[in-house]
């Protein structure tokens, strides 16, 4: 089955075309950051404007570069959500109206289960529709959740962040620092050139209260708000911090990527995997994949990361997930499709 697949929940324009949940015939992302960048984030109706005017092309692209025309296409995908509503809505829009026109199936995808497919669409992954168990790390911009995967339809949720998400903390802590938009390549790349003290930024502390977390276990939740908030005092307090930039960025990152390895650590008391995963933007991050590789070779377990193209915000992804569990929409629902923000994983 060869899926046409659209994604524009953020500030990404992007079409891919996949055949069989894995094989990327093309994929093109149309990254909106220069135009976000004066403002340090991401604008909403900046972002669903651009992708107005930019995704006719960009899936006009995506057909080209994987030689197809709309005959060769058995089905549409799209983010249905969770993501920017006014952003979600432009490709929702688009894809029902592909649907419609040249009498295809349309599949919406939620965005998070696209980012854990990204997984799959490493050549060495196994199929998706296999069983084996693994202990997935999905972090973005805006989400950062520990999963048990053991296969398409059991995803549990062994944790969340309860205030921002890791990548959200990278950005952010970039904002302070003076480091521009978006903060996590700009901290990875301030880094290299200074030394993380510990001392500086512990690692946040694990959480205690069940109360705080919804029933999850607190031991794999995260909270980043705390460590934020620490290096906007310790900036106010360091009239040197300027020249100590590089070492505020590895030390500041040096927290984030130890929490999250913590927490894979705690989850690995918790629940059996045979495989290790990271997924989503924050997933590119050098630090992060070697301490991922870490708990994987004192483990014995094997390790997989989303490859790097797919890390962030992607078609390919959203079009690999439609075509590996393809559940179009009836013709009459096709009215009915709105952007609803929700993670279909149970606690
Ligand atoms: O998955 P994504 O494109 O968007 C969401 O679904 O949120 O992730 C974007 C996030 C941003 O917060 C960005 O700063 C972070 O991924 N990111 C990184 C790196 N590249 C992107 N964080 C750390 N290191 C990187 N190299
Ligand atoms: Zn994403």
């Amino acid at each position: 089955m060869r899926i046409l697949g659209i994604e524009t929940s953020c500030d990404e324009t992007a079409a891919a075309v996949v055949t069989d949940g894995r094989q990327v015939e093309s994929s093109v992302i149309l990254s909106q950051v220069a135009r976000h960048r004066p403002y340090g984030g991401v604008v909403p109706e900046i972002a669903s404007r651009a992708h107005v005017e930019a995704l006719p092309h960009v899936i006009r692209d995506a057909l080209d570069r994987a030689g197809r025309s709309w005959e060769d296409i058995d089905a549409l995908a799209v983010t249905y959500g969770p993501g920017l509503a006014s952003s979600l809505l432009v490709g929702v829009t688009a894809a029902k109206a592909l649907a419609l026109r040249l009498g295809k199936p349309l599949i919406p995808v939620n965005h998070l289960r696209g980012h854990v497919h990204s997984l799959y669409l490493h050549e060495e992954a196994p199929d998706p529709k296999d069983q084996t168990p693994i202990l997935m790390l999905l972090v973005s911009g805006g989400h950062t959740a520990l999963l048990h995967v053991q296969g398409p339809t059991t995803v549990s949720l062994l944790g969340q962040t309860l205030d921002d998400a890791a990548g959200e903390a990278l950005d952010k802590g970039a904002s302070l620092l003076s480091l521009g938009y978006p903060g996590g390549p700009a901290i990875e790349k301030a880094a290299t050139d200074g030394t993380a003290h510990a001392d500086w930024f512990p690692a946040p502390a694990r959480l205690s209260a069940k109360s705080r977390t919804g029933g999850l276990d607190p031991a794999t939740c995260f909270s980043f708000s705390g460590l934020k908030t620490s290096l906007l005092v310790r900036l106010e307090k360091d009239d040197a911090a300027s020249s100590r930039r590089a070492d505020y960025a590895a030390s500041y990152q040096e927290a984030v990527m130890q929490t999250l390895a913590d927490r894979i650590e705690q989850g690995l008391g918790r629940v059996s995997a045979e495989i290790l995963g990271c997924v989503g933007g924050v997933a590119k991050n050098a630090r992060l994949r070697s301490l991922i590789d870490g708990i994987a070779g004192q483990r014995g377990l094997r390790v997989l990361h989303a490859p790097l193209s797919y890390c962030t915000d992607n078609a390919a992804m959203i079009a690999g997930y439609a075509g590996a569990f393809p559940e179009p929409l009836a013709r009459d629902q096709l009215g009915g499709l709105d952007v609803l923000p929700s993670l279909a994983v149970t606690a």
